[in-house]
């Protein structure tokens, strides 16, 4: 059974690390939020962060190295898969997360009708007890590509199932249909994909929107130019130095900036839009078809 304590970074160097490699195929070891000294010494001995948990009255992040797993990039429904225990937890650690959520979805109007709204990228559904909120009677596409993140939903939401349909596919593989929903929505999601994907998922929601729908986007988003390119350029490094598989999705952040939205979402042909800072996080996009 794998130890898991609070790691006292007075006890440890990268040798007694690499020993300890050579003897267990994983490491896990708590950290508290704050320790930044330990995360980074972490970090460098190719230590993951793997999300938050409970420990001992506090939430600490779990930093793990798996023998199976020593590559720098993980495939995306893995990286997710990998994370579901300590997902909730570790999301609702941040101060403006379920914040920003509550404020994105109350753009949704209030009714008892029965709407149609999709959702990419729903995880473990975080977004959905806002949106039942405002709309009780939704239907919700829920697509994601993880399927134990799809699976704790399901089990989370036992109680909205016959108002919730899952996909368990890529965004980009699923036909949304045409004139179908009244919003789609995508919460913490779309900063792992270059502008030429992005622009054509967007056209694809616009097509799917009813006439006046909206789309409803609450994002990360580069803070310069400089950082977007960055970003960029080690996106394309990994890829292009054979790190990655070409073809397959993996999660590396390349977050763009508030004015690369804005114009992706012009060309994309909404007719209005309407794009919110939200302090220490990133943005919020309101479009509508
Ligand atoms: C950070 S989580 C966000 C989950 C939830 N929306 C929230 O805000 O907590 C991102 C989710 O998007 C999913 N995802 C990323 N790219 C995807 C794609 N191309 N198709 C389907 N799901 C995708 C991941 O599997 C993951 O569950």
């Amino acid at each position: 059974m794998q130890q898991e304590y609070l790691m006292d970074i007075s006890k440890y160097t990268e040798q007694v690390i690499n020993t300890m490699k050579k003897k267990q195929s994983e490491i896990i070891f708590f950290v508290l939020k704050k320790d930044k000294e330990t995360k980074g010494f972490l970090y460098n001995q190719r230590f993951k962060n793997m999300g938050s948990r409970f420990y001992q009255d506090q939430i600490v992040e779990v930093w793990k190295w798996d023998k199976n797993n020593d590559t720098q990039y993980e495939e995306m429904s893995q990286f997710f898969d990998r994370r579901v225990h300590d997902y909730d937890v570790h999301m609702n650690s941040f101060d403006n997360y379920k914040r920003s959520l509550v404020e994105l979805t109350s753009n949704i109007a209030a009714t008892y009708d029965e709407i149609n709204i999709l959702d990419l990228g729903c995880g473990t559904g975080a977004e959905l007890r806002y949106i039942f909120k405002q709309v009780p009677n939704a239907h919700v596409d829920c697509i994601d590509m993880a399927d134990k993140m799809l699976k704790k939903l399901w089990s989370d939401y036992r109680d909205f199932r016959r108002n919730i349909t899952i996909h368990f596919t890529s965004f980009f593989d699923m036909d949304f249909g045409v004139n179908k929903y009244d919003y789609v929505i995508s919460c913490n999601t779309l900063h792992h994909y270059v502008k030429k994907d992005k622009l054509k998922l967007y056209i694809k929601i616009r097509n799917s929107l009813k006439n006046n729908g909206i789309m409803l986007i609450d994002d990360y988003t580069a803070t310069s130019e400089e950082q977007e390119m960055q970003l960029l350029e080690r996106y394309h490094k990994a890829y292009n130095s054979g790190e990655t598989e070409q073809g397959t999705i993996y999660h590396i952040d390349i977050p763009l900036t508030r004015d690369s939205e804005e114009s992706l979402i012009n060309e994309a042909g909404f007719s209005t839009l309407d794009i919110k800072t939200i302090e220490g996080k990133g943005i919020h996009i309101i479009a509508r078809k």
